[in-house]
């Protein structure tokens, strides 16, 4: 696509749409809106709009159609696929101005919410009146609503609740030629029409940009318990997972954590939280969660003990809120440490969670043949497997270029003979979409290509994403 530079004429526009102070081009703010949290990229906007209603967003999208300009959608840039990098320039619209809870329904258990609230900010608000939302990616102290709703942000919590895509009842959207729609209604049933409502959730602001949130809420449990349990073998560790719900267990998290990822991460943050056996060479951090504390005691004896066919060592069972926080600290800054200790790609591969073996054991082949390393993580109860690959003695051509590029296709191509796809929750955005093509087939793709020139005929909304 060959779109048109923002002019001046373009700017005094925005500026009279949202106002001045809404309107930035200096260097710092463009700089601050052109990376993530995906590897090092940076995509420079040619000016960061930021609106206040909806309506403002419309005339947005309305000038750009007109002026041929593109527009990407940016919640906090926590994302790991490059959804919100503005790859042709043009306009960001950043969201956080929607920084409010609008109601939370007791009554209905449900809550309307603007799409720049942060997540964390949100289930605490729903938590003093016993209530839960349980849709938490690691990044939660920072990432907004919007951003989870875009791209279908996952977490550990989902293996018992689901994802976003499970919680989002309605949506008000600002479609890309400037008309505002509901995508469905405030109700947990639904079977009218097409389910506009999932087509915006995942879509990665390719298809509209999200002003307001109806969300499901659950009575928030009133204990949980947290093990974490050592084992001798990666393969072990993966291959428990599934033999917990096979006995009747569903844990409120059962995350995996190989060695190294454990290891590094407590180095990261000076914890010395887990005493690290040297023949230790990956953990699983199993929560349980429910009302009544009797039962569950008996639940994570009983966990535990079909733990004990395994090869481990003493597990550890969190013994204050201090201590289970600690732990999942632990958990939740493993991207961030890794990343920070290595140069390094992310993968966020996912299987059925029994082939969960299958795919370590393979991805440790790979990694062999083109002669990397990975650390290993994430949540196993879902069959999503986190994947690094450290950078390490290959060069930098290999890294940058068609080398890696053939490795990371490898190991997606494991992912779909193993019944599993290339992204569990972290979106396609712009790293992942050469790949595409190993999970759908031509006519596949062409039906979600169709979806997006319906919805953008002159494709200014996020383009570059998903498909290109
Ligand atoms: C996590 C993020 C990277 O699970 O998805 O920590
Ligand atoms: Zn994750």
């Amino acid at each position: 696509m060959i779109y048109n530079k923002i002019t001046p004429a373009i700017i005094e526009k925005l500026q009279q749409i949202v106002g001045d102070n809404y309107v930035k081009f200096d260097s710092e703010s463009l700089a601050e809106y052109g990376h993530d949290e995906t590897e090092s990229l940076l995509f420079l906007p040619e000016v960061v709009v930021k609106p206040g209603t909806a309506e403002e967003i419309s005339e947005i999208l309305i000038t750009a159609n007109i002026e041929l300009v593109p527009v990407t959608p940016r919640g906090a840039g926590t994302g790991l696929s490059g959804g919100a990098l503005p790859v042709y320039g043009g306009i960001i619209i950043s969201m956080e101005r929607f920084n409010k809870i609008l109601d939370i329904d007791e009554r209905n258990l449900q809550a309307s919410v603007e799409p720049g609230v942060v997540n964390e900010v949100f289930q605490n608000a729903v938590i003093e009146l016993g209530l839960f939302y349980p849709p938490d990616p690691s990044s939660k102290g920072s990432c907004l609503l919007g951003g989870n709703v875009a791209e279908n942000a996952g977490g550990a919590k989902c293996v018992k609740y689901g994802t976003t895509k499970d919680y989002i009842l309605n949506l008000e959207v600002v479609l890309p030629t400037g008309e505002i729609i509901f995508t469905g209604a405030n109700t947990l049933k639904n079977s009218t029409g097409y389910n506009l409502t999932q087509l915006m959730v995942g879509s990665e602001g390719t298809l509209g940009i999200v002003t307001k949130i109806i969300v499901k809420l659950l009575p928030y449990p009133k204990h949980n318990l947290l093990i974490l349990v050592p084992f001798k073998s990666l393969d072990e560790a993966c291959s428990a997972v599934s033999e917990v719900f096979r006995a009747g267990f569903i844990p409120s998290a059962m995350e995996l954590m190989e060695r190294d990822a454990l290891e590094w991460v407590m180095r990261y943050v000076e914890s010395s939280a887990v005493k690290l056996e040297n023949d230790i060479l990956a953990h699983l951090l199993i929560e349980i969660d429910g009302n009544d504390l009797v039962v569950l005691e008996k639940e994570i004896e009983a966990i535990s003990a079909l733990m004990g066919k395994f090869n481990i060592s003493d597990i550890l069972f969190a013994e204050s809120a201090a201590q289970k926080e600690e732990l999942w600290k632990l958990r939740r800054k493993i991207n961030e440490a890794v990343k920070a200790m290595a140069i390094s790609k992310e993968q966020d591969t996912v299987v059925p969670r029994a082939e969960l073996p299958k795919l370590v054991r393979g991805v440790k082949q790979i990694g062999e043949a083109f002669n990397f390393k990975t650390v290993c993580y994430g949540h196993a109860g879902d069959g999503n497997l986190h994947i690094r690959i450290i950078k390490g003695n290959l060069t930098d051509e290999q890294w940058n270029g068609q080398f890696i590029k053939n490795a990371i296709a490898e190991i997606f191509i494991l992912c779909r003979k193993l019944n599993g796809t290339i992204s569990g929750e972290h979106g396609i955005g712009l790293i992942q979409q050469e790949y595409m093509g190993i999970v759908f087939s031509e006519k596949a793709l062409h039906l979600q290509k169709g979806i997006k020139q319906l919805f953008d005929p002159k494709r200014i909304l996020n383009p570059g994403k998903m498909f290109g």
